[in-house]
């Protein structure tokens, strides 16, 4: 099949990619560092000539509302019309386990991209997948503060992104679905003690400071809502300790 990866340079576009080339797929990735603007369309429509599944793993960071939500919808809008002009078969969207707990700030954007795709006449799979390993390495960029790290109180069963781009191939391989199984990680863990023990593992000494937060968002983070249902997941197989001893963990 020939597969488009839409953020196929970002944490886990690059991994569906690998997993897409890995099994034989044609892949074209959509980027703005590959010369395609999915917010703005500039070189969208040529991207997607020939292709029979879009793969959409496109993010922006922020927690306002607003912004998240004009990003995510305008992509997807985007994506889905091209899409229906180059007669792709299958639109995949990548989202959040549990997120309707949390519905404020970004969680409520990517609600609001999951409702576009689902109303939309594409054929389509809307794919939730649980926080990545490497999801911990994200929050250190963004809340380290000197010797310090602040860890929002947070419930998860994190997967490795490499087995998340596996399970978007396998859905791309099975076709349309409108909902997939969700996928969670082997294990349980809070947020910080997934800092705490990258730290450890790294050799690094900084203090952990969890926080409690109040509003929607953040007691829904907190909630363990995100953790999934084990009982009807698909469950990856790799711990947060065996990623951390992975190639796939560059300190
Ligand atoms: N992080 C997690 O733990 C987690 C868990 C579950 C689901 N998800 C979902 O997974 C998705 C990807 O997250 P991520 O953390 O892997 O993202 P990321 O590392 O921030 O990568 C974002 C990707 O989007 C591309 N991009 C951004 N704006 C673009 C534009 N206007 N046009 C074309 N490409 C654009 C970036 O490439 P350029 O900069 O080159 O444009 C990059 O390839 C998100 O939808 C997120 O909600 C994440």
């Amino acid at each position: 099949m020939r597969i488009a990866i839409a953020g196929g340079t970002g944490m886990v576009g690059r991994r569906i990619t690998e997993a897409a080339d890995e099994r034989g797929h044609e892949t074209v990735v959509l980027s703005r560092r590959r010369g395609v603007d999915v917010l703005t369309g500039d070189g969208l429509r040529d991207a997607l000539a020939g292709v029979d599944v879009v793969i959409d793993a496109l993010n922006v960071t922020t927690q306002n509302a607003r912004r998240a939500t004009e990003f995510f919808t305008t992509t997807s809008r985007n994506l889905l019309e091209a899409e229906e002009r180059a007669g792709a078969r299958h639109h995949i969207v990548l989202s959040i386990v549990g997120l309707e707990a949390a519905d404020a700030g970004y969680y409520a954007a990517k609600l609001a991209q999951e409702r576009l795709v689902e109303a939309s006449a594409q054929p389509h799979t809307i794919a939730r997948a649980a926080q990545f390993h490497e999801f911990a390495g994200q929050v250190i960029k963004l809340t380290t503060l000197g010797p310090l790290t602040l860890a929002p109180r947070m419930l998860s069963r994190p997967v490795a992104a490499r087995e998340v781009g596996h399970h978007l191939v396998d859905i791309a391989e099975d076709g349309p679905a409108r909902r997939a199984a969700d996928l969670v990680g082997p294990e349980e863990i809070t947020l910080a003690a997934m800092i705490r023990r990258q730290y450890a593992h790294d050799g690094i000494s900084r203090r952990v400071l969890e926080l409690r937060l109040p509003g929607t968002y953040w007691r829904g983070l907190a909630s363990g809502a995100l953790r999934g249902d084990p009982a009807t997941a698909r469950i990856g197989e790799m711990t947060f300790e065996q990623w951390l001893d992975s190639e796939d963990h560059r300190p």
